[in-house]
C-alpha cells in the first residue's frame, strides 16, 4: 500500500486531487466513486478550484457515490445527492445525468434490493470504477460498511451503528432525525475499483487508520480489508496518522 502522510487537511486535499486529476487523464471517459462527509471536502474544493482556474474538464466523467440514507428525498439537504451537487456537481462541468448516487427515497424493502442491483449493474455496464474515494469512520468502516460486514459484499441496505448515528447527527436537527438505515456499496464492490484512494485527518481517526494500516486484515475494521487490493493509497494527515507504529511511509 502507498501511504503518503502529509501536514495537514487542506495538503490531504491537494495530494489527493493530484491523484485524482492523474486518473482522469488516463481515461477517454474516467469512472469515479466518490465519498461524501467532511474528510472529501478539500479534495472537493481543490477540484473545483483546478475546474474554474485551469479548465479542469469533467465533461466525459462518470461518478458513482458509495452511499445514501434510505428513507431522504434527493433534494433533502442530508441526503447524499444533496451533498454532492453542492460541494461538488453543481461547480464543475459534470453532466448530471452520468453521476450516481443511490436513490434511498423509498422504504419499501424489494424496491431497496431491486435498486442495489441496478446500481452494481451500471457500474459494470461503465466497465467498473477507475478510482474510488473513500473517508473512513472511527470505528474503521468504509462506505456504510460497519464492522462485521461481509468481505465480499456487494451494493446492499445496512443497518447504521449508533455510534455512526450518533457522529452523523452533527448534521441533523436531532439524532432521532439520523436515518436508521443506508444503501451503500459493499466491501467487495470497493475491492473491485481498479484504485482506491483513502483519505482521513484528525486524531479522531489514528486508531482507525492505525487498525486499517497495521493491523490483521479483519471484517471488525472494514478499512483493513483494502490491505488486499493492489492499488489502494492512503493520503492522510499527520494528527490521523499519529498512532503508526511502522517506519518509512511517504512524507
Ligand atoms: C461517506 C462514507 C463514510 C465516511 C466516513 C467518514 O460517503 O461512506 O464512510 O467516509 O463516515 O466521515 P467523515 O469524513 O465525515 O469523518
Amino acid at each position: 500500500m502507498r501511504v503518503i502522510v502529509v501536514e495537514n487537511k487542506r495538503e490531504m486535499g491537494r495530494r489527493a486531487a493530484d491523484l485524482v486529476v492523474a486518473e482522469m487523464a488516463r481515461h477517454h471517459n474516467p469512472v469515479l466513486g466518490l465519498a461524501t462527509g467532511s474528510t472529501p471536502l478539500p479534495l472537493y474544493e481543490d477540484l473545483i478550484r483546478r475546474h474554474r482556474d485551469d479548465g479542469l474538464d469533467f465533461s466525459t466523467c462518470i461518478t458513482f457515490n458509495l452511499d445514501e440514507y434510505v428513507g431522504l428525498e434527493g433534494d433533502h439537504p442530508q441526503s447524499y445527492r444533496h451533498f454532492m451537487n453542492e460541494h461538488l456537481f453543481d461547480h464543475v462541468n459534470v453532466n448530471k445525468r452520468n453521476t450516481h448516487v443511490p436513490s434511498g427515497n423509498t422504504m419499501d424493502l424489494d424496491r431497496i434490493e431491486a435498486i442495489c442491483e441496478e446500481y452494481e449493474q451500471r457500474i459494470d455496464d461503465v466497465g467498473g470504477i477507475d478510482l474510488q474515494v473513500l473517508g473512513i469512520g472511527g470505528n474503521g468502516h468504509i462506505g456504510f460498511n460497519e464492522p462485521g460486514s461481509s468481505l465480499g459484499s456487494l451494493t446492499r441496505v445496512k443497518t447504521l451503528t449508533t455510534k455512526t448515528r450518533q457522529d452523523n447527527a452533527r448534521f441533523f436537527d436531532s439524532f432521532d432525525e439520523v436515518p436508521t438505515y443506508a444503501i451503500t456499496m459493499g466491501i467487495g464492490t470497493i475491492l473491485n475499483a481498479r484504485r482506491v484512494l483513502l483519505l482521513a485527518s484528525g486524531e479522531n481517526k489514528a486508531d482507525a487508520v492505525a487498525a486499517a494500516l497495521e493491523g490483521p486484515v479483519t471484517a471488525s475494521c472494514p478499512a483493513s480489508t483494502l490491505q488486499l487490493h493492489r492499488y489502494a493509497t492512503f493520503v492522510i494527515d499527520s494528527a490521523a496518522a499519529g498512532r503508526l507504529q511502522l517506519e518509512g511511509y511517504e512524507h
